[in-house]
């Protein structure tokens, strides 16, 4: 992952960087570094330090040295431990070439023995340290810079996006990109550089994003870009007017707290949106008392949805299959989602790990959709995935929660979520509404292929809303037992199961991902069926067992039947259930009861109190919620 963000112009860079380098927090917090051509020395000052907010306050405090041109760089460790001499930048042996890195450069390992054989001396074990001698060679060999960046590329595999700076040339900034992110900000008399325009949002909109597979030398006025081969490229400038807002954690503690009480309304508000997609793009065929009707207005007006999303109504009738590709906690949303879109809109529905994705067999389907859903939208498994696809001009829909991402610009169309922004490490209000802006689409579809009438759609969306609320409500009326009795008590486990069948066992994988993410707690998910084909063996009263209910009667009662194997072997057994499902609530030690909602809604309401229950037991083991260690909140390396 790791962010960059650098800077030339007429300015003092130093103040900018820093401020740049808070705003890229969530792309890795393990080190920061700066480095400027010092306005005085004319030389490299550099400073850096294991760490990140705290590291990067206190260097903008302490750090005096300032120029007209500089980088910074937050790192999410890939290759050398997390360490000073770790961190970025990385020089080469005299010092004269600067360079920050993000990716991940493989193969780097046999570059790096034959540099040391041909005298190069290594301070750090990074990947990254290669692309500074390598390139400083490189600058030896060849008559220009630019010559010297093309045999560059030709040497360096994997994914990197990288910014070099020569003390011999402070005027210029060389930025590299394959595959990595890397954004220019065209000011007046000054140029900026980042992983992400959020960077430098506040000092100017206009943009250049730099193409993939290529390299752009720039200077305070000007912004040369080239492909691999040296040809010269004409590249557009956008103007993006999304802002960097500083959000903070008004009355919370943390911001994950906060954005659990967040969801009810990041749901609302994302469905409710949706619902003006269509009139956004065209109401002109409406007549007056359809559009005061919101639903009536998008039903009808879905043909502007299916064009916002890159398709056409008769490609939704006639779809033959929907592929989902996401990771983490949105493959988790996706696999909830299949059963929306086999259930409700009858559409076979596969889902695929996106880091497994680009290694499976793929078969070219035209009757095929492809939905790649990531929070960040700049997931890098998720976009090679995507990328793949478009490769082989099949239809590709993103959702994501970040317009300006990556994910976005290169599907074919795109549902924006309104979550808001997410700045807690472990997703929850993206999840919730990642789960309801499928259940939305896959009634859309349901409606546009003749599944579902108006009333029905009506329906599906009001049910939405219910659960919304009860997620919030359920929350509030648990709170206190589990922060003053629950979380104490079971923060003292170190391994848990969790278990589920049908639309919750996505969501028991969910559950058992967040708990190991904010306290570190051993967990392990089963669909509870395999309970007796293996894991049982792990069953003994040291390890609680966290069942979570469904709201259809024959798996339901398989569920109890499974949580008396665990109880009969000395288990200890907390359920999540719903009203009146008093078999399981009196086999349980611990019960939340939860009201009954539309069933594949489920995972909806019981968010709350899952996120609620693992956010405390963090707290318990006093782990940062908000940053656990070795995570990212963006995870663009492969
Ligand atoms: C877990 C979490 C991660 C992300 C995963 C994909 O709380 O947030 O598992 O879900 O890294 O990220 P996105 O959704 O941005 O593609």
């Amino acid at each position: 992952m790791c962010g960059i963000v650098a800077y030339v112009g007429d300015k003092p860079c130093r103040q900018h960087i820093f401020d740049g380098l808070l705003r890229l927090e969530y792309r890795g917090y393990d080190s920061a570094g700066f480095v400027c051509v010092d306005n005085k020395s004319k030389r490299f000052c550099c400073h850096k330090e294991a760490g990140m907010v705290d590291i990067v306050k206190k260097m903008s405090e302490t750090v005096t040295c300032d120029g007209s041109i500089g980088m910074g760089h937050t790192r999410w460790a890939t290759h050398g431990i997390v360490n000073q001499v770790n961190a970025h930048p990385h020089f080469n042996c005299s010092r004269t070439i600067a360079v920050v890195h993000n990716g991940i450069i493989e193969g780097f390992e046999k570059i790096r023995a034959s540099l040391i054989k041909e005298g190069h001396e290594f301070c750090s074990s990074t990947d990254s340290e290669v692309a500074a001698h390598l390139f400083s060679t490189l600058l030896e060999k060849n008559k220009s810079i630019s010559s010297a960046v093309i045999a560059l590329t030709q040497k360096l595999d994997g994914a990197y996006a990288l910014i070099y700076m020569l003390e011999s040339h402070p005027d210029k900034l060389i930025v590299i990109r394959r595959k990595s992110p890397m954004v220019i900000g065209v000011g007046n008399n000054e140029m900026f550089v980042a992983s992400d325009f959020l960077a430098f949002s506040d000092k100017t909109n206009q943009i250049i994003f730099v193409p993939d597979d290529s390299f752009a030398i720039v200077t305070k006025d000007n912004v040369a870009i080239y492909d691999f081969q040296g040809n010269l490229l004409n590249v557009k400038i956008d103007t993006i007017n999304a802002t960097y807002a500083t959000v903070d954690k008004q009355n919370f503690e943390h911001f994950m707290i906060k954005e659990i009480y967040e969801q009810k309304h990041a749901i609302m508000r994302t469905i409710n949106f949706f619902n003006t997609i269509g009139s956004m793009v065209s109401t002109d065929n409406l007549n007056e008392s359809n559009k005061k009707n919101p639903l009536i207005t998008h039903a009808e007006n879905n043909l502007s949805l299916w064009r916002q999303l890159g398709v056409t109504a008769d490609q939704i009738s006639t779809l033959k299959t929907i592929n989902l590709v996401a990771a983490g906690t949105s493959w988790h949303a996706a696999r909830i989602a299949q059963f929306f879109f086999e259930m409700i809109a009858k559409i076979p529905t596969h889902v695929y790990l996106a880091s497994e994705f680009r290694y499976m067999p793929l078969f070219v389907n035209k009757d095929s959709l492809f939905i790649m859903l990531s929070q960040s939208g700049e997931t890098a498994d998720t976009l090679e995935a995507l990328r793949l696809v478009n490769s082989l001009d099949m239809q590709t829909i993103a959702i994501t929660n970040v317009p300006s991402s990556s994910i976005v610009r290169e599907a074919s169309g795109f549902l924006p979520m309104q979550a808001g922004p997410e700045i807690s490490v472990a997703a929850t209000k993206t999840f919730t509404s990642q789960v309801a802006s499928l259940y939305w689409l896959a009634n859309r579809m349901a409606y546009e292929r003749g599944m579902i009438n108006l009333d029905q759609l009506k329906i599906a969306q009001d049910d939405l809303f219910i659960a919304a609320e009860i997620l919030e409500t359920t929350l509030e009326t648990n709170k206190l037992r589990i922060t003053q009795e629950l979380a104490p008590y079971y923060a003292k486990f170190d391994k848990f199961i969790f278990l589920s069948r049908h639309i919750n066992y996505p969501f028991a994988l969910e559950a058992a991902l967040k708990l190991k993410e904010v306290s570190y707690i051993f967990a392990q998910c089963y669909p509870a069926g395999e309970l007796k084909h293996g894991p049982i063996a792990l069953v003994d009263e040291h390890t609680p067992v966290v069942i979570f209910s469904v709201l259809d009667e024959l798996i339901y009662n398989k569920l109890v039947s499974n949580a008396h194997e665990v109880k009969t072997r000395r288990g200890h057994v907390i359920a999540f259930a719903f009203e009146g499902q008093t078999e399981l609530i009196d086999a349980a030690d611990v019960a939340f009861i939860i009201p009954r909602v539309n069933p594949l809604l489920a995972p909806i309401a019981m968010s709350g109190i899952m996120q609620f229950f693992v956010y405390q037991m963090a707290r318990e083991l006093d782990r940062p919620p908000d940053k656990p260690r070795n995570l990212a909140k963006s995870v663009t390396v492969e």
